[in-house]
């Protein structure tokens, strides 16, 4: 813990350097932070939900991995260092991951992320590099660097995770915790008719990281099971502009609630950059859902998983067996959860059923609206 605490005094130091966090302000902390490792392929939410990490001050985030997936490998990559960039942050290793799913071709989402992936928004230039090693060598590095206490997260394609069991296939005994977002469990898929967009765009890894816990299930409790969150669960999860405007107000910055009405692109006119950065990017999320027939809102998935990998309490789960269809010409990329015991296979996943939105909400407003004011 000693060298936790040590990690977060240092990006304290690095953020007064850099004249985010006044020098005045205390570097004790004594709130006891759990090392995370998330694997992310930024993306306005999963932009969200690394910065909802960084807030919170019962989060240590160790490294972050990159994979292609709303954004190509190298632009996810530019993405993280950039926000870490603009967060002071700029201690947390950022790893690059494979260019390609482990079978399926490459695919990207520049319609619902925006052509660099985050909207409008635009990050701040920096000049780190990517760790020399790659993002499956930075979760086994990870999780051997903190054995039984590792919190994974994964937001993006699950490629780099089962190439790290590849290397690693402990890995599931290693980790404290681990969080997908992926899937969608008798519920419409949102890239397919079937298929949510982690799973859909490398169904064989998401196949292998199943397949690599449930043959891992006699060693484990059912705690240890990866917690999955698929769309059935994160899209009753829906900022709104009100919700965006509530943040703002938290943190200090007030800015106009934003309306389908305003000329797409309208920037932000809030002067704190964290806040302009996130509503910049979320405008663009809301008129793509607004596109898509759903209203003038966006889900937060990744935010989400990013809440429950620090506190499971904030999703109801139920454990069952979960695979993912392979050769279907209509249902590739589906995940299908066994909840009756039909094939007779141990559980290999804790499925969100329920969340409470508000609790979320609030949350992370009160999370990230405190952390955004010493912008
Ligand atoms: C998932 O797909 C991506 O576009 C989002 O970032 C999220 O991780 C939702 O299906
Ligand atoms: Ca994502």
């Amino acid at each position: 813990m000693a060298g936790l605490v040590s990690r977060r005094v240092r990006r304290r130091r690095l953020r007064v350097a850099a004249g985010i966090v006044a020098a005045v302000t205390t570097a004790h902390d004594p709130t006891p932070a759990l090392p995370v490792f998330a694997d992310v392929d930024t993306g306005v939410d999963d932009a969200m939900a690394l910065v909802y990490l960084l807030a919170s001050t019962d989060a240590d985030v160790v490294g972050i991995a990159s994979t292609g997936g709303n954004v190509d490998v190298d632009q996810v990559c530019r993405n993280n260092l950039g926000l870490l960039q603009l967060c002071g942050a700029t201690d947390i290793p950022v790893s690059r991951g494979a260019d390609q799913p482990l079978s399926a071709a490459m695919r990207t989402a520049e319609d619902t992320h925006g052509p660099a992936g985050l909207g409008y928004a635009e990050l701040p230039r920096h000049d780190r590099e990517p760790t020399s090693y790659d993002s499956a060598e930075a979760w086994v590095r990870a999780a051997h660097a903190h054995p039984g206490e590792l919190i994974g997260l994964v937001t993006g394609p699950l490629t780099n995770l089962a190439l790290a069991l590849r290397a690693e296939p402990t890995l599931p005994s290693l980790l404290r915790r681990l969080v997908i977002m992926g899937g969608s469990f008798d519920y419409r898929g949102n890239t397919t008719p079937v298929a949510e967009w982690n799973i859909s765009v490398d169904p064989e890894s998401a196949a292998e990281v199943f397949a690599a816990w449930g043959a891992a299930w006699g060693e484990q409790d059912p705690d240890h099971l990866p917690i999955v969150l698929g769309l059935n669960v994160t899209e009753n999860v829906a900022m709104t502009p009100a919700i965006l405007a509530r943040l703002a107000a938290a943190a200090g910055t007030p800015t106009p609630e934003m309306s389908v009405t305003d000329t797409r692109g309208t920037r932000s006119p809030a002067t704190n950059p964290l806040i302009g950065t996130l509503e910049d990017a979320m405008r663009f999320y809301f008129e793509f859902h607004h596109d898509q027939g759903e209203g003038y809102l966006a889900h937060l998935h990744d935010p989400l998983a990013a809440a429950a990998a620090l506190d499971p309490g904030l999703v109801r789960t139920r454990a069952t067996t979960v695979d993912v269809e392979l050769v279907g010409a209509l249902t590739r990329g589906m995940t299908v959860a066994d909840w009756s015991g039909h094939w007779g296979r141990r559980p290999n996943a804790l499925i969100g059923t329920e969340t409470d939105p508000t609790v979320f909400f609030d949350r992370f407003i009160d999370r990230v609206g405190r952390y955004a004011r010493r912008f």
